[in-house]
């Protein structure tokens, strides 16, 4: 039998789309460094160590079992550190892939589904945001996301290399079974810092910036649970099958604010939760919002965890859990 090779299946996605496609019974080969990545995610399929980096590790993991398609996961992922660091972000995401697009190739895997992500847009002209939005990436971070869905599109041309590149919105909420959740070191994202301040791990949350144009101050976002993009995954699988090359983004099309999210996360808890106002953090968008049409018409997705309640819940009963074992 085929097998879908992972990259990256150590971290907070791979891991959900791992765990749920094993539970279809499809084999999985996770291929990970475990820099950014979590053993104790290393769950189901096989796993073979190792960095995009490094060929013969990368030789290693389409040895283990003949892969069918790959999904590709690793990247490092932390916006502020690409812009201090490009070179980790221009090598670690954009060249490594290069490595991987070549071994594909080589071994005549017939597609990938890429992680790229809505920071590709920059800044929104529009409320909603569907894939036809300009794309103007504003860290190298989102220009290593723009780049490879450029050479995507250029493999596709040159070899048939069939992709799905999947626009994340904010990834948030964690498996509602609890084995895996969201654990970033060091944590950036708003759900686990809040849940971690609920925790009495941090003695606040940071509100970063209150004066945008937006209904309370406080910048707008579209969280998306783990569980659904990891169905998409499964769904752009399938897709792949038809050989083509296309961009689908990935949201509930609802945005809530800062505010919104610790509001919810009070209730979920039932704990205080300190906040402190803060100037803007460097390149946050006022509003990001998706229009995911595309995704529903043509993938079939359809998300099932889409109310803000349900995402915080289950990011926080992770959360619980985690930080007691
Ligand atoms: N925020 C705070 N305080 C914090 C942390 C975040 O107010 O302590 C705010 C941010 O300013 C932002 C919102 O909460 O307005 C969400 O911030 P996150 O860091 O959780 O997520 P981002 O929207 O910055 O970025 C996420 C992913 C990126 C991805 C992007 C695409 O982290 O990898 O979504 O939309 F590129």
């Amino acid at each position: 039998m085929c097998a879908v090779l992972i990259t990256g299946g150590a971290g907070y996605i791979g891991s959900h789309v791992n765990k749920l496609l094993a539970s279809r019974g499809v084999e999985t080969v996770v291929f990970d460094s475990l820099v950014t990545g979590h053993a104790d995610f290393l769950q189901w399929g096989e796993f073979i160590a190792g960095d995009l980096l490094d060929p013969p590790a990368l030789e290693r993991a389409f040895a283990a079992a003949p892969i069918d398609a790959v999904l590709h996961f690793a990247s490092y992922i932390a916006v502020g550190e690409s812009v201090e660091d490009p070179n980790k972000y221009y090598l670690n995401n954009v060249a490594a892939t290069l490595n991987l697009l070549d071994a594909m190739v080589r071994h005549g895997v017939r597609g990938l589904v890429f992680s790229s992500s809505a920071s590709v847009y920059g800044e929104p002209e529009q409320e909603r945001i569907d894939e036809n939005h300009p794309k103007r990436p504003l860290s190298p971070y989102a220009h290593s996301k723009a780049m490879v869905e450029q050479m995507l599109e250029d493999y596709h041309r040159a070899h048939g290399l069939a992709s799905c590149r999947l626009r994340y919105f904010n990834a948030a909420g964690a498996d509602p079974d609890g084995e895996i959740g969201e654990r970033h070191v060091p944590e950036t994202h708003l759900i686990p810092l809040v849940l971690h301040a609920a925790l009495g791990l941090r003695k606040n949350i940071s509100i970063f910036g209150t004066d945008y144009a937006t209904p309370d101050g406080t910048c707008v976002r579209d969280y998306i649970h783990v569980s659904d993009l990891a169905e998409a995954h499964a769904l752009a699988l399938d897709w792949l099958k038809g050989g083509e090359t296309r961009a689908f983004n990935l949201g509930n099309g609802s945005g809530y604010s800062v505010r919104e999210v610790i509001e919810v996360a009070r209730a979920v808890t039932g704990r205080d939760i300190a906040v402190v106002e803060s100037g803007r953090r460097a390149g946050d968008s006022p509003v990001l919002v998706a229009s995911s049409g595309r995704a529903k018409a043509e993938l079939g997705w359809e998300p099932r965890f889409g109310d803000l309640e349900t995402i915080v819940r289950t990011a926080w009963d992770w959360h619980l859990k985690d930080c007691r074992d």
